[in-house]
């Protein structure tokens, strides 16, 4: 069973890549055969509306037509049994790179068209398991007031339609700086980000560990 993680987060040793570590290491735990990309080594752009995925007899088969260096991770992604984004919130969505890479990656498994069942066809016979895992420096009740779960449920949903199952994780209130010190930013309380993620990351890393297991418990039940 293959796994693959998606850091679309810049910096490859933060809060959402430890995220997603801790997620690989639950579904390697379980005995998923795992690997995580950073999305940000990757010259790539997003979807370029040719529509080679939605032609009739389309050779494409789910995988994105476009040819650049993001192809050979769509076509891991496209091959494993799940799959994994985590992303940074930026001015309250996703960054853009998971927002294109997203665009490659379901756009082409997705049908336009019903079978004669009247169900929605799909280029996949199979479900991908998948989740996103967002960290953010909001704190969560101010994160539910500003709305941030209605705006971050359309990507769950498309990935859930597409893919078949999707679990959305959050980690808030995230310590963004090395050194709070040599940065202008007075609007935070560094001794209180501080215990927050001394006290409350390492549940949040304890939910992607649980996080990561489940997938794979849930792919090898084919639930
Ligand atoms: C350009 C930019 C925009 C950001 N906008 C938001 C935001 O709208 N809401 C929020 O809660 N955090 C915001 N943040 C903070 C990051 O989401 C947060 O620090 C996150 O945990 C960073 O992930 P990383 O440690 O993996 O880089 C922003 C950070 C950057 C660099």
């Amino acid at each position: 069973m293959k796994a693959l993680f998606v850091n679309a987060s810049p910096r490859k040793n933060w809060n959402t890549f430890k995220m997603l570590e801790s997620a690989m290491k639950g579904a390697g735990d379980s005995g998923a055969e795992t690997k995580l990309i950073h999305l940000y080594d990757y010259n790539f752009k997003g979807c370029v509306s040719c529509f080679a995925c939605k032609l009739k007899n389309a050779k494409t088969q789910g995988l994105c037509a476009y040819r650049d260096d993001l192809r050979p991770v769509l076509e891991e992604a496209l091959n494993s049994d799940i799959v994994v984004i985590g992303s940074p919130i930026y001015f309250s969505y996703p960054t853009g790179m998971m927002r294109s890479f997203l665009e490659r990656f379901i756009f082409p498994i997705m049908s336009y068209s019903f079978g004669p069942d009247g169900k929605r066809l799909s280029a996949i016979d199979r479900k991908i398991y998948s989740a996103v895992i967002y960290t953010m420096n909001c704190p969560e009740d101010l994160a539910a007031k500003i709305h941030y779960p209605e705006y971050l449920e359309p990507n769950a949903n498309a990935m859930q339609t597409v893919l078949g199952y999707c679990e959305t994780l959050c980690a808030y209130n995230t310590y963004q700086f090395a050194n709070y010190d040599r940065y202008e930013a007075n609007m935070f309380d560094e001794k209180k980000k501080a215990e927050h993620r001394e006290k409350v990351f390492p549940e949040d890393l304890k939910k992607a560990y649980e996080l990561g297991a489940r997938l794979v418990a849930k792919a090898k039940a084919h639930e």
